[in-house]
């Protein structure tokens, strides 16, 4: 460091640039090129022998470009699930392979960082990166993120934990103020990145777009020093999501290492800030140390010779088994598994086709191939009708071709935003449909009709009402198809390949199963048909309600509705003063999806942790003892039914005088899965809870507060399929943090 120019530090500090957007120079060229389709680079020093290291996206499996300029060679990577289905598996040893997976093709295509994982909290239903993130709750969230980084850091490459934090809508985010109490940032938005920095040190954290209660959490030195160095003991390296934030100088001082990608007006203001003093050049150079030990650990400075191929068929495999485990079997009528008279499938709905493997925007990963449903189920040994295979190519070709026009069009209109525009997420088009006559044609020749419904997921953009609900033509073909098929003896199974919750209450009563297939990445018609045929019983469950309605979620209030989502590429816009767009109050304050809905008794189409399998099971013998500062709970989980499988228990706690004392009348504490169960056959799960992690958080003391008294420990296959209730004494405890980032004006807050 002492070789560095004050020049060289602020160049340091910041990336080389990104392509079309933050302007182009040698520098930018050269570092480009390491890893074509990268997110960006660190700054090199070569005289000093500095070499940039090269992060990149993230998270369902690595981003770069296929194919380069001038070589035959392919660089494709697999597309795994998508975050909620990952989390759905509540498996985290399963999770820890699939990162290991990634890991291995980030280190073997010479990247050195994955901008993974994401987990923000699922505050609404309507969030539009609710695919990426893991749940509504902070322990899912935390324990999953946590399983992930082990997974890709065995590799000895690094990953950044995103988007710390309250990212939590896509309107405005550049420049959207997320208002909430400390508690609800403390017990919600917090928890999640605490439980994984704690348990697994990702190399890199990556702070968010957003500002929390006033500041910008790139330039909060109370998030990025206090909270996340001082009180979580963090370590490693803190980067700015790309473009985000206003004022380097300020990032520099907050302790927000690295400004990625770059831009010209950062250099200058760090360089002006150190010249005037504003900025003491020891804070410089404290985030200059913490970039270059992240870049001794890369593997590039490292000298490791990456070799270009990773093992893409070992990676289908664990893709295809991980996304058959975190599928969800939300309804089944004796319809599923598929028994051995079923052999002809007719095939409805457009993404049966077109199968969504995964998001669209950062989150993408250029993959070689998606197994569609069709080519699944030809896969495994099914016919599929013909007929209806044509038909709906041409019809799904034809609507591509005028999508492709329009997108065109729209290109033209606006050249600025033509790159954006491929980037978001478009609408699919409307459902094709039948004749009654046509149907029932085809009921005749089939044994079983599917109907996927689809919906493509993406950043940018938050969900609209209308993506929540079902189209016209959605319901006209679920009404059709179950009437025709039912009237003809036969059954239908609704396939949903979708990226968050959407309206199931108004039709579930309609088809015979129900299967949320989730965005299950580029093996997903495998996958599904692997669950559908019975080859794997289904064991995944949500992480997140289903309301009925949208609105039923009390952070409907205050979320951005079917609003411009002001995308602002390069942050150049300022904040203004509309409600849900410039800010949004949390006034549902700790009161996130189940924590609302089951202490306010308002109803649900699913709820948190529910979801079915082939098998049935029976928990006995649930017991507590205290263990140290821990409390221990053992069940016994036995299969009833018929065939193998795996269930997911789930364990909450109740607070005494919970109503009085305005907390949650359950919140999760920790989660276990079974062995895969063959009939009779039981496991007895081990499940533990710190004495110190029944606090709340409690703002008048700024500390975590154990209420003494007696607390509820709730065994439950879901939240609201609670199997033993047990019992134990607690005694008072305190711990005191920093009170910092408060509130700058009162909220109305929902209490109990
Ligand atoms: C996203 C990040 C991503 C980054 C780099 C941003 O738009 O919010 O999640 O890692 O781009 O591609």
């Amino acid at each position: 460091m002492s070789k560095m120019s004050l020049e060289d530090k602020a160049h340091f500090v910041i990336g080389t640039g990104m392509a079309g957007f933050s302007g182009d120079n040698a520098v930018i060229g050269a570092t480009r090129n390491l890893v074509p389709g990268a997110a960006g680079t660190t700054y090199p020093l070569d005289s000093l022998g500095i070499p940039a290291i090269v992060l990149a996206d993230g998270p369902a499996g690595l981003r770069i470009d296929a194919t380069r300029e001038g070589d035959s060679a392919t660089y494709y990577c697999t597309h795994f699930p998508i975050g909620t289905l990952l989390a759905s598996t509540w498996n985290t040893q399963l999770i820890e392979q699939v990162g290991q997976a990634i890991g291995e093709e980030v280190k073997e295509y010479g990247a050195d960082v994955l901008l993974a994982p994401a987990l923000n909290i699922m505050r609404n239903p309507l969030c539009g990166r609710n695919f990426e993130y893991y749940s509504e709750d902070p322990v899912v969230a935390g324990k999953t993120a946590s399983a992930y980084i082990t997974g890709v850091q065995k590799n000895d490459v690094g990953t950044s934990i995103k988007h710390f934090a309250a990212n939590n809508q896509e309107t405005n985010r550049m420049n959207n103020d997320a208002r909430m109490s400390q508690r609800a940032l403390r017990e919600i938005y917090l928890k999640g990145f605490e439980i994984a920095i704690k348990e697994s040190q990702p190399w890199t954290v990556m702070t968010s777009y957003n500002y929390v209660n006033g500041i910008y959490t790139s330039e909060s030195k109370d998030l990025v020093q206090t909270i996340l160095r001082d009180e979580w003991g963090y370590t490693g390296t803190v980067m700015t999501d790309w473009f985000g934030g206003k004022d380097g100088a300020k990032q520099m001082w907050a302790g927000n290492d690295m400004l990625q990608p770059g831009k010209a007006e950062q250099f200058d203001s760090i360089v002006a800030g150190v010249k005037s003093g504003k900025l003491a050049e020891a804070d410089l150079d404290r985030n200059v140390a913490r970039i270059l030990n992240l870049i001794e650990k890369s593997p590039r400075f490292q000298g490791y010779q990456f070799s270009n191929k990773p093992d893409l068929e070992a990676h289908a495999q664990v893709t295809r088994q991980s996304a058959a485990e975190g599928m969800v079997l939300m309804k089944n009528e004796k319809a599923l598994p598929f028994d051995d008279k079923i052999k002809n499938v007719a095939l409805y709905g457009i993404t049966s086709y077109d199968f969504i493997a995964g998001g669209t925007g950062s989150g993408n990963v250029n993959h070689a191939y998606v197994v569609s449903l069709l080519d699944g189920l030809k896969n495994g040994g099914y016919v599929v009708s013909d007929e209806l295979k044509t038909a709906y190519e041409t019809y799904i070709s034809n609507a591509k071709k005028a999508a492709e026009a329009a997108l065109e069009e729209q290109a033209k209109k606006d050249p600025k935003n033509a790159m954006l525009v491929k980037f978001l997420p478009q609408p699919l088009p409307a459902e094709k449909l039948f004749s009654a006559d046509e149907l029932t044609k085809q009921a005749e020749a089939s044994d079983v009709a599917i109907i996927t419904l689809g919906r493509i997921s993406g950043e940018f953009l938050d969900r609209k009402a209308a993506d929540f609900n079902l189209s016209d033509s959605e319901r006209k073909l679920i009404e059709q198809v179950c009437d025709v098929y039912h009237k003809a003896g036969k059954q239908v199974v609704v396939l949903l390949n979708i990226g968050g919750v959407i309206e199931t209450a108004s039709w579930k009563n309609l088809p015979d199963a129900i299967l949320c297939a989730w965005q299950a990445g580029q093996e997903g018609g495998n996958s599904v048909v692997d669950v559908l045929s019975g080859k794997q019983s289904p064991s995944g469950k949500f992480t997140m309600t289903w309301p009925i309605k949208f609105t039923d979620a009390y952070s409907t209030k205050n979320f951005p509705i079917d609003q411009d989502p002001r995308i602002d590429m390069m942050n150049q816009g300022q904040k203004g003063d509309v409600k849900n767009v410039d800010y949004t109050n949390y006034e549902e304050d700790i009161y996130v999806g189940y924590r609302y809905f089951d202490s306010f008794e308002v109803p649900v189409s699913y709820p948190f942790g529910y979801g079915l399998s082939y098998t049935t099971f029976e928990y006995s013998d649930a017991k507590i003892s205290e263990k140290g500062d821990a409390y221990e709970i053992t069940v016994n989980v036995k299969n009833t039914g018929k065939v193998e499988g795996k269930e997911v228990v789930e364990l909450y706690i109740s607070a005494p005088d919970n109503k009085a004392a305005n907390k949650p009348v359950k919140e999760l504490k920790a989660f276990a899965k079974t062995k895969l169960l063959s009939p009779d056959e039981s496991e007895t799960l081990t499940l533990t809870v710190k004495a110190a992690d029944l606090a709340s958080f409690d703002e008048a003391a700024s500390a975590w507060v154990v209420a003494e008294g007696e607390y509820q420990f709730l065994v439950g296959a879901s939240s609201q399929d609670i199997k033993a209730t047990l019992k134990a004494k607690a005694k008072a405890q305190q711990t005191k943090v920093n009170s910092v980032m408060p509130l700058q004006a009162p909220l109305n807050l929902l209490k109990r």
